[in-house]
């Protein structure tokens, strides 16, 4: 294993940031992905645009881990936002993760519940959560939470859909990517920290905004992504 940080972003808008910023850069494409090799403030990182999707997020983790062998992993981007609370532009850092389109409740297990599985709920690093909500602090202007981030191979945007995600699974947020990530993780016994700026609210409403607030939210990630990995 090498001491570097794998960094995944799902979207161009959520990684072109850190991309201009890496020096001595390196491409490889493995499994229709690229992956990027270089330096961030003189610090080894490998970072990739996996794609949307749990699939994509769970494929592009393994790979990271087997083949450019980091030593933890950091998700960037944005998520819709479910606590009420939340506003456009807050970072939500992970506590935990889960899937919340996960059910087999028909076999009587509980909603989010990955059955004959020891974990369904993946716990974030604890020294890289507290890194990232320090950091998430010191350079960004806007709220920092932490808390539950859910994923879902499902764009959420209906208000009683989103209510339910806070109500019943205790989420801060939704997003597509976070959980699988956390599992190849927590299956490989890497760290990883998922840290999200709020896009939307996941009910529908600014759509027409999501372009512009996505360029807010990823670089609101960003800045805080770069300083995780100066510290
Ligand atoms: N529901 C699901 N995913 C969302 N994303 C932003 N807002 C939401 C939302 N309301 C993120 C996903 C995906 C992309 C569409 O944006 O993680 O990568």
């Amino acid at each position: 294993m090498m001491n570097r940080m794998g960094i995944i972003g799902a979207m161009i808008e959520e990684i072109e940031l850190l991309e201009q910023s890496l020096a001595e850069k390196k491409t490889t494409e493995k499994a229709g992905t690229t992956f990027l090799e270089g330096t961030l403030h003189g610090l080894p990182v490998v970072v990739t645009k996996c794609g949307v999707g749990k699939v994509n997020a769970a494929m592009s983790t393994q790979i990271l881990i087997d083949t450019f062998e980091v030593s933890a992993i950091l998700f960037t981007g944005v998520a819709g936002a479910v606590d009420p609370r939340l506003g456009i532009g807050d970072i939500v850092i992970s506590e935990d993760c889960m899937q919340h389109d996960m059910d087999v409740t028909a076999l009587g297990f509980e909603r989010g519940v990955i059955p004959f599985q020891e974990e369904s709920v993946f716990k974030a690093d604890r020294q890289l959560a507290d890194l990232a909500y320090e950091k998430g602090k010191a350079v960004c202007q806007s709220p920092v939470w932490r808390g539950r981030i859910l994923s879902g191979d499902q764009f959420i945007a209906d208000k009683e859909q989103g209510r339910q995600l806070h109500a019943q699974l205790g989420g801060m947020c939704t997003e597509m990517e976070g959980a699988a990530v956390a599992q190849v993780c927590s299956l490989n016994k890497r760290p990883f920290v998922i840290i999200r700026s709020m896009s939307d609210r996941a009910d529908g409403s600014a759509h027409e905004n999501f372009a512009e607030f996505t360029k807010l939210a990823s670089r609101h990630s960003f800045e805080m992504s770069a300083a995780i990995v100066q510290a």
